[in-house]
């Protein structure tokens, strides 16, 4: 047998072996917690945290235990701390995903071993069809592109240019914003893709400014837009005339206030601000800036947070039974969250939500992306 044939199967037995019901429910949560996505990671941990705080740490009567592994946002890592903590830590849900590689790498463990895996950051849209047993509780770029290009449409733009990272996500949100801006009439003047290694917007600046357009849409991995938005106002590319239009996470509330004046006015479209109004928000907010020196939830936070809601729940209706049980519950799951209603689509395991748009403006001192329907210049 080979050596990957010989873990495959050592994966599906350690699966198969059934655990005590006084064991702990374990949940192996692979994040980034070094390296250039570490504060998606430093996102998820804070939130799984204050989860476990608001909402305890047993569930049908287990307990439930949250092992954190840091992969560094290296895909063989992440794939190998999966494989690790089915075999030895006997976890019975996987969970995190910072980054769309990293989820593709470990979804065929989760498919070998018939374990759960909750894709809480991640958001390339075929993700969830990579495995039968991948749930998603985060979002997926063609959801918060599509409102940013109608809206677009609807502000009567004619000429843009779309400006997206080199991968799966990036692909995901030209397609959909060039298929619905073509089709509202409007022309993209230029696709560019920015490399994710040693990423330097300068010279596609260069060549946005060039093109003359009425806007620019972006969309770039939460961590990366605060120096998008630098350069893009360090080029006078504001002056010139050219909005940006972006995805939430290039406006990421981790990042906006330190991104200062330049972001002021960008239009973005997404499933969460730490701005919304509502009264769970807003609690929300208020519990995690308190856990955490007064810093803000971003989306990914919100995606950890509402992840581990759903396997909660999920672990509520099958009484603490995990495998394919465990998935088949969290099919149907559905609550309120701070970003408003969350449902899962039972036929897609993928998430269903709304989406808002929002404008960068200053309330009380700091940036906020205010929804569009509240900010005082839309
Ligand atoms: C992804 O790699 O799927 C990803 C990461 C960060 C984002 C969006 C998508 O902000």
């Amino acid at each position: 047998m080979k050596k990957r044939q010989f873990l495959m199967a050592a994966i599906a037995l350690a699966a198969a072996s059934v655990a005590q019901a006084q064991d702990p429910i374990k949940i192996g949560l692979i994040v980034p917690m070094t390296g250039p996505f570490a504060s998606t990671g430093r996102q998820v941990e804070n939130n799984v945290k204050l989860f476990q705080a608001l909402n305890g740490s047993t569930v049908a009567g287990r307990k439930v235990e949250v092992l954190l592994k840091d992969d560094a946002g290296v895909a063989d890592t992440t794939r190998r701390l999966a494989q690790e903590m089915i075999l030895k830590d006997k976890v019975s849900v996987l969970a995190g995903f910072g980054l769309t590689p990293l989820a593709f790498s470990t979804a065929p463990i989760a498919t070998q071993s018939k374990t759960p895996m909750v894709v809480m950051n991640a958001a390339t849209a075929v993700i969830t069809e990579r495995s039968p047993f991948i749930v998603r509780s985060g979002f997926t770029l063609p959801q918060v592109t599509a409102p940013a290009a109608e809206w677009a449409t609807k502000s009567g733009l004619k000429r843009v240019v779309t400006l997206v990272a080199d991968y799966g996500p990036g692909l995901d949100a030209e397609k959909t914003f060039v298929d619905s801006f073509k089709q509202g009439g409007g022309e993209v003047v230029e696709t560019l893709r920015v490399p994710m290694a040693n990423p330097d917007f300068a010279p596609f600046l260069q060549r946005v400014r060039d093109a003359k357009p009425e806007a620019v849409f972006v969309f770039v991995p939460s961590g990366m837009g605060a120096s998008f938005m630098k350069q893009f106002a360090e080029r006078g590319l504001a002056q010139a005339g050219i909005r940006v239009i972006a995805t939430g996470d290039v406006v990421d509330d981790d990042l906006l206030n330190d991104m200062g004046e330049a972001a002021v006015g960008v239009i973005s479209a997404f499933h969460y601000s730490a701005a919304l109004p509502s009264a769970i928000n807003k609690k929300y907010v208020a519990d995690y800036a308190k856990a955490n020196r007064g810093e803000r939830p971003n989306f990914h936070g919100v995606g950890a947070y509402d992840g581990m809601q759903l396997i909660y729940e999920g672990l509520k209706k099958t009484k603490g039974e995990g495998g394919q049980a465990l998935i088949d519950a969290m099919k149907t799951v559905s609550f309120e969250s701070p970003r408003g209603k969350f449902a899962i689509d039972p036929k897609t395991r993928e998430v269903v939500q709304e989406v808002r748009l929002h404008r960068v403006e200053r309330m009380n001192g700091q940036l906020f992306n205010v929804p569009l329907s509240n900010a005082a210049n839309p």
